[in-house]
């Protein structure tokens, strides 16, 4: 990290595991359980919107119960400290910001807020979660949307582009908790690799992309990650 900077952070479900949230393609993985596009397919949610809220809304409380744990906030240290230059992540549970990270790229969106696609209204969590099992607009009585990108959806152009511009600029792309099977979010390390940077991978279990990396650390990503900051002045 010292060699290779600036550091970029590329975080999957995995370092929110030990908050108590389930990740998606490990053996106790989410879709082990539920198949995503029948939950979490726009063409699922057109469909079926209330089966879909049956879905979400038992991962809104599993959310709302989870607290950032040791991984979290050890990269909200880094950054203060000056090692972080971004967090991108593919996780929608706002734990990295409750954490304090603040360079953070939401790249599939979050939990924070749930839209109306008819019309536009935008609800914040804490109202939809009072509006359970199927939330619905109160202008035009559509059934609100999570703001978190479904299968079959484009991600945020603003923030996959930022993300695509922190990954290029990166001297070393650190991934943590993620399969790197998802696109175009899997993408990122090989805009680092193309651009001479480096690529480090913490995670549990291998990834596509474990060959291209110059170190891969298969271990808990909080440990990792509290031992990193440990060593770092
Ligand atoms: N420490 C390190 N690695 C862990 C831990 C942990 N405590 N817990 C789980 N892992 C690993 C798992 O072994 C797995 O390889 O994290 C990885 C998580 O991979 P996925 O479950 O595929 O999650 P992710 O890569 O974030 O998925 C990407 O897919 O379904 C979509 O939108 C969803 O954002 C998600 C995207």
């Amino acid at each position: 990290m010292r060699e290779h900077r600036p550091l970029v952070v590329l975080t999957g479900a995995g370092i929110s595991t030990e908050s108590g949230i389930p990740d998606f393609r490990s053996a106790t993985g989410i879709w082990a359980k539920y198949d995503p596009m029948e939950y979490a397919h726009i063409d699922a949610f057109r469909r079926d919107p209330e089966k879909v809220w049956e879905f979400y809304g038992r991962r809104l409380s599993v959310l709302g119960d989870a607290e950032p744990n040791e991984g979290h906030h050890a990269l909200a240290e880094l950054e203060d400290r000056g090692w972080v230059r971004g967090v991108i992540t593919q996780n929608i549970d706002r734990l990295h910001e409750r954490a304090g990270s603040r360079a953070l790229v939401e790249v599939h969106g979050s939990i924070r807020t749930s839209s109306c696609l008819q019309c536009g209204a935008v609800l914040p969590i804490d109202q939809v979660v009072g509006m359970l099992p199927v939330p619905r607009c109160r202008n035009c009585g559509d059934v609100l949307k999570p703001d978190v990108v479904m299968f079959g959806e484009l991600l945020p152009a603003a923030q996959i582009a930022r993300a695509e511009q922190l990954a290029r600029e990166a001297g070393l792309l650190l991934v943590v908790g993620s399969s790197l099977e998802v696109y175009p979010v899997a993408g990122l390390p090989l805009e680092t690799l193309a651009n001479g940077g480096t690529l480090a991978i913490v995670n549990r279990g291998g990834t596509p992309f474990d060959a291209r990396a110059s170190l891969v650390v298969d271990a808990g990503a909080g440990e990792t990650l509290r031992a990193l900051a440990e060593r770092l002045e």
